[in-house]
């Protein structure tokens, strides 16, 4: 697809809340299939997008960092969220025996925090969440990689689009 300033997305997040509020948002224009790629270092607010998306879906229990467990998965009426966290993975082997494959589908929506820890295991993200450290806060960047992703950004509305 083309690259234009519709496909990329980018701004300020100078608190948790703005990062959370940024998770609602992407929320609210998810649709069945979407893979997400979540970069950033440790600390930059990968599991934080990852938890105000979740609430944006009216999911109000715990989120926790699936750090050991690779991945930690919620359903919903319309599709389950897989949220990925693979920092730890380091072998191939076991993305078959876990059945990863599988959880990358039509009927999931995939959040995936250290994407390049599974390089060439993972298919490819229909967007990419680029955060970083900036001052007290975060900033941000939303790239659309597919059509579907392109889809979606172009409804989110984000507040502080400026940047
Ligand atoms: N925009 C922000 N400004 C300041 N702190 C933030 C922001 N977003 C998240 N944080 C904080 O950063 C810390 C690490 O966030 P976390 O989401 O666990 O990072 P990661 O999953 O990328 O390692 C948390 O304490 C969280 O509250
Ligand atoms: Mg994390």
């Amino acid at each position: 697809m083309a690259m234009d300033d519709t496909s990329v997305r980018s701004g300020n997040l100078p608190d948790e809340s703005a990062t959370l509020a940024l998770g609602a948002s992407m929320a609210a224009v998810l649709q069945a299939g979407v893979v997400i790629f979540l970069q950033g270092d440790l600390g930059a607010g990968k599991t934080t997008f990852t938890r105000g998306l979740l609430a944006g879906l009216a999911y109000h229990g715990k989120v926790k960092s699936p750090t050991y467990t690779l991945v930690e998965s919620y359903p919903f009426a319309d599709f389950t969220i897989h949220h990925f966290d693979l920092y730890r993975f380091a072998d191939p082997e076991e993305w078959d025996d876990a059945g990863f494959r599988d959880y990358f589908g039509t009927d999931s929506v995939c959040l995936v925090e250290w994407p390049d820890k599974a390089q060439d295991l993972l298919p490819s993200a229909d967007l990419t969440l680029e955060l970083e450290v900036s001052n007290t806060g975060r900033t941000y960047r939303l790239t659309a990689r597919t059509e579907t992703g392109q889809s979606c950004l172009t409804r989110l509305s984000t507040p502080s689009a400026a940047a």
